[in-house]
């Protein structure tokens, strides 16, 4: 194998090797998944869904309960949320200001989808 032929070889090596790592990220960005989010954030630490986490703010049924602008709202703005609502358990719910827009929305998607 002469150098240039080395080197041609080399770059395809890296396109072949670096393909799955790519297409995950753009998966990734395409489409975050409410479940991963909501994981991420580590709601629940106050909040549980199918029984799993803090039983005093279950979240199963949220989305018959509140609208997709309620449970929004709840995420981007609590301190509002809970004077409007009077909740009283403490801790207060955190805000969450600087989640991307997508994942925001997949939050909520995934809540509004907890329907009793
Ligand atoms: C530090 C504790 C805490 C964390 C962390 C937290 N919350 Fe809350 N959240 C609360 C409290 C307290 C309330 C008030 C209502 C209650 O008593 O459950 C609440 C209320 C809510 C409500 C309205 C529930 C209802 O039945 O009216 C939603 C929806 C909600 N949280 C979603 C989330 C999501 C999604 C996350 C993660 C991004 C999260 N919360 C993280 C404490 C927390």
């Amino acid at each position: 194998m002469n150098a240039n032929r080395n080197v041609r070889w080399m770059a395809m090596a890296t396109v072949i090797l670096a393909w799955p790592m790519l297409t995950t990220v753009a998966a990734a960005q395409g489409a975050p998944d409410g479940a991963a989010v909501y994981a991420a954030q580590k709601c629940s630490m106050c909040h549980s869904l199918d029984g799993k986490g803090m039983a005093k703010g279950p979240l199963d049924g949220v989305g018959t309960k509140l609208t997709a602008d309620e449970i929004r709202q709840w995420i981007v703005n609590p301190a509002e949320m809970t004077a409007k609502t009077k909740a009283t358990r403490k801790p207060l719910m955190r805000a969450y200001p600087n989640l991307p827009k997508a994942d925001l929305d997949a939050l909520v998607a995934l809540l509004v989808s907890k329907k009793k």
